[in-house]
């Protein structure tokens, strides 16, 4: 039956009205009826709209209360990678990074936005012709979760902007937190209810955020700061950053009223001091502040390095310290046998969370510290990071001295401290449990085999049951052994089979970074993979470097592997001992045997770019750096990892850094992903 038009017209009323009292008290926060007024138009709506059940639009408020529950949260591949920014930490480091932005501009003085650096957690925005369609988790800055359910609750998240000219497409970037208040009711209400309390509010609005439930974020009093324009499609966008918090102000957003144009190093330390004094009274918690160059044009000129912008910076307040007691030491063996000392401190309250445990970092650092077990002792903590013990404040009475075991505390294998070497090792490989642990974990891990739901915890109990004794083990497993687990069901044993499964397609650069090679990190394994084009190719020169032909200069060592762009001696001697050891062999063709496997990238013999070199650089609209590599490799071309005079061509996308600048500079011809395809044909 249609709706008639009366009631069609009234619900549209009653969301716009409905809409605007949200916006007021929640964004504004200077309502202009009562509660019980709210109340009574919002259910005049949800009766309207339980009648007539094609009226709900998806910026109707009724949709904040949270639709089903879900079983997982959707990977969403942000349009433009969600940055990090550098930090600083002192008066210098700022003048530096003054220094820094003034030189890339070649200017004397540069205007900055200065804002608070407010202590939650990063989330995508997407508006479709100003109605809000999709939100995301940072996540690892280029894929996050969908979160969208979760966020129509967020009240201060509008549902539609508030302009009659919405653009196409609008990415609106900022920080959802936990105010204090709501933090308080929150914890009062979880202990009430006999449920755990959070240690601080950005570990609750995180908790309150990933809720398979939205009705359980929903009852959350989460609360969203806009800071940024993402992706957009349709419109141009300001020309200066302030002007985008103006415009976002504009569209129905809460903007920090603090953000504030300062000139230069100077303007930037004054605002940092008179925010340092007010941080106190805040009703949220901030760590810092950030600075912006304020002039968008000048902020592409500057561009990224690594994953954080140029333009930007935050400079952290000082991280907060206590005094407590130094209880005991206990040692921690990683996943490639280094032993790290942990000091077990009476608990102490401080930067924002109970602490416990610190790192001692390794045997020098305590040397340095002087510190010994019954000692009272400074720890500092700042936001993420490990707590640390700074130094002894007073030796303890009966201070006992921290020794390193001479037995692994784990295996009991023997435990070395190489020449020269600040770490101490467990010598036992993967026999050692905490080693075979730490090994697959890593192996699982999101940006390595990426096998979902298998945590922490499983792989102890599967490791702990004898069940898996090497990577290869995971992909052994049936359902059965993993429903018997520890607070697994039939329905997770399967999930957990099906990410097993998926995991077997990946990459060589993702397949040599999981293999866990010491030294070689997710850039390395990716230029491995570039320059070699095959696990076959890669083994064979590791081979031939092998030690056998060593030449007694360092210089001289593995030379084969050091053709690779920066690969220096250590890392080929690694990747060269990786591959020599017979069960290093034996685990990676147990692997393939499984099923592990990735796209053959054979370098092509007489392709478009045959005997080409190429660097990638900033990111590449719909593609990944994998991907544009593989491309490459597949025309017979060599990717290398920096930019020299041998270079042939320089692929750059958006935000790409220095990478671009050298090529300009050497004058190495640039294109963009469509030249790159032209000149593939
Ligand atoms: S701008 C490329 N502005 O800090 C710059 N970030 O370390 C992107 N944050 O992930 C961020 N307050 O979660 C920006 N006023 C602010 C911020 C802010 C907090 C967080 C954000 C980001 C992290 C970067």
């Amino acid at each position: 039956m249609p709706v008639p038009a009366a009631a069609r017209a009234r619900a549209e009323q009653l969301r716009r009205e409905l809409n605007e009292h949200n916006y007021r008290y929640y964004v504004l926060d200077a309502p202009t009826v009562s509660d019980a007024e709210f109340d009574a138009l919002f259910r005049e709506l949800q009766e309207l709209e339980r009648h007539h059940p094609e009226l709900p639009t998806p910026d109707s408020p009724t949709q904040r209360v949270g639709g089903a529950p879900r079983a997982d949260f959707a990977p969403v591949r942000h349009r433009l990678p969600m940055q990090s920014l550098n930090n600083c930490f002192s008066e210098d480091e700022l003048r530096e990074f003054d220094r820094r932005v003034r030189e890339g501009l070649r200017r004397d003085a540069v205007e900055y936005v200065a804002e608070p650096k407010l202590d939650g957690l990063a989330i995508s925005l997407v508006y479709e012709h100003g109605v809000f369609a999709r939100g995301a988790t940072r996540g690892d800055g280029e894929t996050g979760e969908d979160i969208t359910e979760n966020l129509r609750t967020v009240r201060s998240i509008p549902l539609r902007l508030r302009t009659g000219h919405p653009p196409r497409l609008a990415e609106v970037r900022g920080e959802v937190y936990l105010p204090h208040k709501g933090f308080e009711r929150l914890n009062r209400q979880q202990a009430e209810r006999g449920e755990k309390t959070f240690v601080n509010p950005r570990n609750a609005a995180a908790g309150s955020l990933r809720q398979l439930d939205p009705r359980i974020t929903a009852s959350r009093p989460l609360a969203f700061y806009a800071y940024a324009l993402g992706h957009r499609e349709g419109f141009q966008g300001p020309r200066t950053h302030f002007e985008v918090l103006a415009l976002l102000r504009e569209w129905g957003f809460a903007v920090s009223g603090l953000a504030e144009i300062v000139d230069g190093f100077d303007g930037c330390r004054r605002y940092y001091e008179r925010l340092a004094q007010r941080r106190a009274t805040l009703p949220y918690d901030i760590d810092g502040v950030v600075y912006k160059v304020n002039d968008i044009a000048s902020r592409e000129e500057l561009g990224s390095v690594a994953r954080a912008p140029r333009w930007a910076v935050a400079h952290k307040f000082p991280a907060e310290e206590a005094v407590t007691v130094l209880e005991n030491v206990e040692f921690q063996v990683g996943r490639t046998g280094v032993l790290t000392p942990v000091a077990r401190l009476r608990p102490v309250f401080v930067g924002g969370a109970n602490v416990g445990n610190a790192t001692l970092h390794n045997m020098d650092e305590i040397a340095r510290l002087a510190v010994e077990i019954g000692d009272e002792v400074v720890v500092r903590r700042a936001g993420d990071v490990i707590p640390e013990i700074v130094r002894v404040q007073r030796p303890g009475a009966q201070r006992r001295a921290i020794r390193l075991p001479a037995h692994c505390p784990v295996c009991g294998g023997t435990v070395e401290r190489a020449e020269g070497e600040v770490a101490a090792r467990c010598m036992n490989g993967l026999s050692c449990r905490a080693q075979l642990h730490g090994a697959l974990l890593h192996f699982v891990s999101r940006r390595a085999m990426d096998v979902e739901g298998l945590g922490e915890k499983l792989l102890a109990q599967l490791v702990g049951a004898g069940r898996v004794s090497s990577p290869a083990d995971i992909y052994r497993l049936d359902a059965a052994t993993l429903a018997g687990l520890e607070r697994m069901g039939e329905k997770s044993a399967e999930n957990v089979m099906a990410a097993v499964g998926k995991s077997k397609q990946t990459t060589l650069a993702r397949f040599l970074y999981a293999l866990g090679i010491p030294d070689v990190g997710e850039a390395t394994a990716r230029d491995l993979a570039a320059h070699f084009g095959s696990l076959e190719a890669l083994m064979e020169a590791a081979e031939q470097d092998a030690p056998t032909t060593h030449a007694a200069k360092d210089k001289d060592r593995c030379p084969r592997l050091r053709q690779v762009p920066d690969v220096g001696p250590v890392v080929a001697a690694c990747v060269s001992h990786f591959f020599g050891e017979p069960r290093n062999r034996e685990v990676i063709r147990a692997l393939r045997d499984a099923g592990v496997s990735w796209p053959a990238a054979e370098k092509a013999a007489g392709g478009a770019l045959a005997g080409k070199t190429l660097v990638l650089t900033g990111t590449l609209p719909g593609m990944n750096r994998d991907e544009a590599a593989e491309l490459i490799l597949a025309h017979g071309g060599t990717v290398s990892g920096s930019v020299s005079k041998r270079t042939d061509y320089v692929v750059a996308g958006a935000d790409a850094g220095s990478k671009l600048e050298k090529a300009q500079k050497l004058g190495v011809p640039v294109l963009d992903l469509d030249g790159l395809r032209r000149l593939i044909g």
